[in-house]
């Protein structure tokens, strides 16, 4: 069954010129590049995107990073892609993030108030179908 799910490339991810890389990983293993762009996200755009995470103590610090600069937004597509990117990405924490994941080799804890994790992956289909109307 064909799915699509959304992955951003987070701020730390493009200042880093990780963007080449995280679309490679995701081609290797078969996955298709259906929509892509680049952008600055607005406020707005990340309180729906991250409406779930609202009232928790990471909030704040998570909205400010995503902000701190650009984004970019790629509609990935292929059988079971939203686990298969999820196991791709790894873990939320970088630092325990096993390698070969992209966490796992290109993240650390840079000591910053949220953890910066280069990459986000839907989590379900109701969230890919809610995240890739948002940013598309
Ligand atoms: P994402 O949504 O970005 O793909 O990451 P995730 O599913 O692995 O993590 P999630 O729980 O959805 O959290 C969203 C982002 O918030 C930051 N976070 N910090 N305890 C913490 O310090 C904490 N928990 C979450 C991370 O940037 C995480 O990716
Ligand atoms: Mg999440």
């Amino acid at each position: 069954m064909t799915q699509s799910t959304l992955v951003l490339v987070k701020p730390d991810g493009v200042r880093r010129n990780l963007i080449g890389e995280v679309i490679a990983r995701c081609e290797q293993k078969g996955y298709v590049v259906s929509q892509l762009k680049k952008l600055t996200p607005t406020r707005e755009l990340l309180s729906q995107h991250y409406a779930e995470h609202e009232g928790k103590p990471f909030y704040e610090p998570l909205m400010e990073f995503m902000l701190s600069g650009d984004v970019v937004a790629i509609e990935l597509t292929g059988n079971r892609v939203i686990e298969g990117f999820r196991s791709l990405a790894g873990p939320t924490d970088p630092t325990t993030a096993a390698p070969g994941t992209i966490r796992g080799d290109l993240g650390r804890d840079w000591g910053t108030k949220v953890v910066q994790n280069l990459v986000h992956g839907s989590d379900s289909e109701e969230s890919a179908a809610r995240e890739l109307a948002l940013w598309f």
